[in-house]
């Protein structure tokens, strides 16, 4: 329905360990290697913990896949007295695409906050890689039936200190939180309401070229199942996955449904 090229991306969270990843890597390279399956009309990206993505870099470079992939967080400095820390830079130099920032599930565990985020967006974009932002209410604005504001108040929180370029870059993942490894998807209907009022969002803010270029993904309880009818609306451009993104034949099958 739209020009932009649909991106299937895989969170894997703190599953796997670099043996683990290393195989998924290639067994879904294997199941999406025919002819019925084009990587220039789906893109396909991996999320695997930092002590994976070394391993992956390697196999993808070796064997020429397709697969892309990224880092599930940031640091907001690029280097210094920061113990435990990884910055975007380390993540580039891995050939990593993006980097997944300000996921509810970071929100909830550790200190990040709007201008946290605002700067792991910007160390991203300074490293040339391209950041997943994360949005999505809880299931208590969504009873109050302010759900639509939050989510569009979370992206607009970030974008109102972005310029033109750097919202052109973002990728935006709506994941309302009580859909998120509950089996509760949302319907295509919400999704696409959401999706469709921070596009208006983004719209009024940076203008139509910003807004019909920014991809905006689904998260919460995708599989296989429900995967065709979310992609189906005008304004989803492709997925946010958790569990099913740790099952190599389920992954496969929403790539090619996508
Ligand atoms: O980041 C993806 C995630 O939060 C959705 O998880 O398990 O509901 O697909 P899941």
């Amino acid at each position: 329905a739209s020009k932009r090229i649909p991106l299937v991306a895989g969170n894997w969270k703190m599953n796997f360990d670099h043996l683990e990843a290393t195989y998924f890597v290639q067994k879904l390279a294997w199941l999406l290697r025919d002819a019925h399956f084009d990587f220039r009309s789906v893109e396909v990206a991996l999320f695997p913990s930092f002590t994976s993505l070394r391993s992956v870099q390697v196999l993808v470079e070796a064997d020429k896949l397709r697969i892309r992939y990224g880092a599930q967080s940031v640091s907001v400095t690029n280097q210094g007295a920061f113990t435990g820390d990884i910055s975007a830079d380390m993540i580039a130099h891995l050939g990593c695409s993006y980097v997944i920032i300000g996921h509810s599930e970071r929100r909830k565990y550790h200190p990040e906050d709007d201008a946290n985020i605002v700067d792991q967006v910007r160390a991203v974009l300074a490293a040339g890689m391209q950041p997943i932002l994360c949005v999505g209410e809880s299931f208590e604005e969504r009873r109050q039936g302010i759900e639509l504001d939050f989510a569009v108040g979370q992206v607009h929180d970030v974008t109102r200190d972005l310029n033109e370029d750097e919202a052109a870059k973002l990728i935006i993942a709506y994941e309302p939180v009580w859909a998120i490894g509950t089996g509760m998807v949302a319907t295509p209907e919400s999704a696409q309401d959401a999706a469709q009022a921070i596009r208006a969002d983004m719209r009024s803010t940076f203008g139509a070229d910003v807004a019909d270029t920014v991809r905006i993904l689904y998260g919460g309880s995708v599989s296989s199942k429900n995967a065709v009818e979310l992609i189906g609306e005008p304004d989803v451009d492709g997925f946010l996955i958790g569990g099913a993104a740790l099952d190599a034949d389920e992954l496969a099958r929403i790539c090619r449904l996508t």
